[in-house]
């Protein structure tokens, strides 16, 4: 049977925990594989904001996804993405979602970075409900990859709530991350 890649891990788990009506944000759109699960997930009566500094990244989720009622598109750094997001949605977030590294099939060197991320999951932290999840799949092959990966996993952890790590053993070098990370009241911070 074939291993399923982590992305397909973090759909599944996704698709487990968000429901229908839902409030999401993919916090790094890229190529809009990640909002195109988001935007099942939540149906038509929820609502997915998505955000990429790149023009290109919006274009290429625009084209897999069409036009979606209750979803937005954003080009912004996602550590501002407070500006964008309407004033209600704070703290009903059911899911934030990031993907770090460059946009495949793009400019390697566009990549996210340590200072702009850690404000993004400020930011996402502050944004989560009580009952929310930030899910974290960071590739560390590009420069700072690896430090920017350590910053989200120990931000994370001091924050109150359950904290998984998924690091598979790859051909790949160095491997990616995943980061699950479920608020919750019975799980003070460290
Ligand atoms: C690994 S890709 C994301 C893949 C994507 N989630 C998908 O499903 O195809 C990382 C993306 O993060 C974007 N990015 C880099 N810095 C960013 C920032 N400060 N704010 C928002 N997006 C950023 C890049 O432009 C790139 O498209």
């Amino acid at each position: 049977m074939r291993t399923p890649r982590l992305v397909e891990r973090v759909h599944a788990d996704l698709r487990r925990h968000l429901r229908a009506g839902d409030l999401a944000v993919d916090a790094t759109l890229g190529n809009g594989h990640d909002a195109a699960c988001l935007v099942q997930c939540v149906g038509p009566t929820g609502r997915v904001w998505g955000f990429d500094v790149q023009e290109r990244a919006l274009s290429a989720t625009r084209e897999r996804l069409g036009d979606v009622p209750g979803f937005a598109a954003v080009q912004a750094d996602h550590a501002r993405m407070d500006e964008h997001l309407p004033k209600d949605v704070r703290g009903r977030l059911r899911a934030v979602v990031f993907n770090l590294g460059w946009l495949p099939g793009g400019d390697h060197t566009l990549t996210t970075r340590t200072a702009s991320t850690l404000a993004a999951v400020e930011v996402a932290l502050a944004w989560l409900a009580p009952d929310g999840v930030l899910s974290c799949l960071a590739y560390r092959g590009h420069p700072g990859g690896q430090q920017e990966a350590r910053a989200v996993d120990a931000r994370l952890a001091a924050s109150a709530g359950r904290l998984t790590r998924v690091a598979p053993e790859g051909t790949r070098e160095p491997a990616p991350l995943w980061l699950w990370f479920e608020r919750s009241r019975d799980h003070p911070p460290r």
